[in-house]
């Protein structure tokens, strides 16, 4: 299949990208570089064995998306694009609604006006809100603690309206938990801008001697070790779960289906220090502080939903995970350069 991969660039779209190739699909990117750099393009070439299709622009601009989709014919969309920084929707919450929801009805309008009906959505597991009961299952009522987390729900609803309004429309909304790890390859990776917020590009910088220790948020949660649980998965997992929800989205009985990607297993912070510290072979400096406004102390996923009906389960647990992470960190220490 032609698929539009939106936000292809970036840390998932990137791997899913490749993992789409590999599956014999045509991946065509289109993103706005505002999160990715173009050197990725060449990695995914040399993963590929072929230089993808990539359009440049923003799917908030309404003309470009349409003459994209008026050049060529897509089978289907995987709709990455988006801001997903939670801190930052926090004091940006306009520049996140705009762009999250603008870029999505841009897409669905294009999508719906050449008779595009497959589309599967990158969702979160921050829909779930701030006091969803573990493990997280796809029937839970739907809310938020931020504007990332209310900007995912919101595109949620616009998703669930529009396949009212058409048979033929069949759209997979997959709920991440927490996206990690890298291709064993080493060529692709999460290269966040500027300081990480997420736990693992962090733990991986300290490692790569980037920064000097990992704080770690919260040392007195109700948990094992007293810091937070979250259920990290490999985003070799994650690319190969958008997959199966591809080949799943035809037989699909319902216009819009649900589905969580997690492991279904929850790791506190202090675990996943100590599997970092094996996969780079050395201790890493931390230190226990205040807990981090809005987090919750224990999120993981229920994946019978996926499993059942997708065939799809994650593979790598928190070693693999660490080790890949390693491996791109420590062969790009800076990142992708340009
Ligand atoms: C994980 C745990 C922190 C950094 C967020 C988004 C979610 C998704 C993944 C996009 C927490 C602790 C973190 C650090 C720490 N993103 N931590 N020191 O908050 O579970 O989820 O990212 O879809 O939508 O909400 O992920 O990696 O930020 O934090 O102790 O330097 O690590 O407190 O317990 P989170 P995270």
């Amino acid at each position: 299949m032609r698929v539009l991969v939106t936000g292809g660039a970036g840390y998932i779209g990137s791997h899913t990208v490749v993992a789409l190739a590999a599956a014999g699909h045509q991946p065509v990117i289109v993103d706005n570089f505002g999160n990715a750099k173009p050197a990725v393009v060449e990695r995914l070439a040399t993963l590929i064995g072929s230089t993808p299709e990539v359009r440049r622009f923003d799917l908030t601009d309404w003309d470009a998306t349409e003459a994209l989709f008026a050049e060529q014919a897509f089978d289907a969309v995987i709709h990455f694009a988006g801001l997903k920084a939670v801190a930052e929707s926090v004091s940006h919450p306009l520049d996140y609604y705009r762009n999250n929801l603008d870029s999505t009805m841009s897409l669905l309008s294009a999508m719906q006006r050449h008779q595009v009906w497959r589309l599967v959505f990158s969702s979160s597991a921050t829909v779930y809100g701030g006091n969803a009961p573990v493990p997280m299952h796809e029937d839970l009522p739907v809310s938020a603690v931020n504007p990332y987390g209310w900007s995912k729900a919101m595109n949620e609803q616009v998703l669930r309206d529009v396949a009212l309004t058409d048979a033929e429309w069949r759209i997979a909304v997959l709920r991440y938990f927490n996206p990690c790890g890298a291709h064993p390859s080493g060529l692709i990776g999460e290269d966040p801008t500027g300081i990480p917020n997420n736990l693992m590009p962090f733990i991986a910088q300290v490692a790569a001697g980037r920064r000097p220790l990992v704080k770690i948020f919260g040392g007195d949660y109700p948990t094992p070790d007293g810091t937070a649980i979250r259920d990290y998965i490999h985003v070799e997992d994650l690319a190969g779960g958008h997959l199966a929800a591809l080949d799943r989205l035809d037989a699909l009985t319902e216009r819009l289906r649900v589905w969580n990607l997690g492991t279904g297993q929850g790791s506190t912070v202090l675990e996943v220090l100590y599997a970092f510290e094996r996969a780079c072979g050395r201790a890493l400096p931390h230190q226990i502080v205040e807990r981090r406004p809005g987090d919750v102390a224990v999120s993981y996923a229920d994946v019978t939903r996926a499993t059942a009906e997708l065939g799809w389960r994650a593979k790598h647990g928190i070693d693999r995970i660490c080790a890949g992470h390693w491996r791109w960190q420590s062969a790009n220490p800076d990142g992708y350069r340009a």
